[in-house]
């Protein structure tokens, strides 16, 4: 039985792993300026290898594939999928972590298992199981001083990376990670201070000076970034009209939200054609 009483344990000295991995976290930057020096194949197998273990996995079905693209010709062609980013050409190593019901259903046909997984609910358990590993793959490769950006042009391409990297159904991609040695050493990026996301037993429901509080920092520092990416955009906000950071984020040059219920209809589109959705 527990003393409600008793005053909470006191919280553990950050030893030295705890603080070696708090120093790693803090130096994560998204990198997208790299270096022409390849990475290795068999070194990046390993790295894979050992964040699958550092990674919970849903019923440890192990419902990912990843897809490693090193070939200077098809991270080209990659890149147009991915909306023309030049990291996706630039950097030696592109990683497509994969939502993968194919392989588990292939083995429950062969052992003569009831058929299974091909529904959303499965989508859902696979895709957070291939997100869980491309974060524990970055901060392993972080951690030998590899530098990495996240790919969220995989959603809105999904059916077209897809097929370029010949994945069957029940299989699609969920996120991509550039991978190479960092030619730039970018400012940290802000964050949401904690009182504005952790709650305590019950969630808080920012009042409007909450809002301003938590944002404050974003707005200004955020504002700031953008205008200083160079004239043009300074000449974008001001022909949309846009005066803050909220406004430009679902400005049409940002998240459009017009955009986005399109690419959430052809997402939703894929599914169906991949097995994961009922025909509609
Ligand atoms: C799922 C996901 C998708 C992302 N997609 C892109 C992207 O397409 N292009 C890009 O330049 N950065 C992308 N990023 C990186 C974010 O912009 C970046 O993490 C954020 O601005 C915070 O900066 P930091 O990672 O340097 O701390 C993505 C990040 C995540 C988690």
């Amino acid at each position: 039985m527990t003393d409600a009483a008793a005053p909470p344990p006191a919280a553990p000295e950050a030893g030295p792993t705890a603080q070696a991995f708090a120093r790693l976290m803090q130096a994560h930057r998204s990198i997208r300026q790299y270096k022409p020096d390849p990475v290795d194949s068999a070194f990046i197998d390993r790295v894979l290898t050992e964040a699958w273990a550092g990674s919970s996995s849903s019923g440890n079905l192990n419902m990912v594939s990843v897809v490693k693209s090193f070939d200077a010709a098809r991270r080209a062609h990659l890149c147009t999928l991915h909306a023309g980013q030049p990291m996706v050409r630039q950097a030696p190593l592109v990683l497509t972590f994969c939502a993968d019901t194919h392989r588990t259903r292939q083995w429950l046909a062969q052992r003569q298992a009831r058929p299974g997984f091909a529904d959303f609910h499965s989508w859902h358990v696979a895709a957070f199981d291939a997100m869980i590993l491309a974060q524990t793959t970055s901060l392993a490769l972080e951690s030998h001083g590899l530098g990495i950006c996240y790919m969220g042009t995989t959603m809105s391409s999904m059916r077209t990376i897809a097929d370029f990297l010949e994945l069957p159904p029940h299989c699609l991609p969920v996120t991509s990670l550039v991978v190479g040695w960092p030619d730039e050493a970018p400012a940290q990026r802000d964050r949401l201070p904690p009182q504005a996301w952790i709650h305590e037993e019950r969630y808080h429901r920012p009042t409007p000076q909450d809002i301003d509080t938590h944002f404050a920092q974003r707005e200004q520092r955020g504002r700031e970034r953008y205008l200083a990416v160079g004239p043009e955009m300074v000449t974008a906000w001001q022909q949309h009209g846009i005066t803050s950071l909220a406004q430009y984020y679902t400005s049409p040059i940002k998240y459009d939200p017009d955009v986005l219920a399109e690419n959430s209809a052809a997402i939703e589109a894929v599914l169906r054609e991949r097995g994961f959705l009922a025909p509609g």
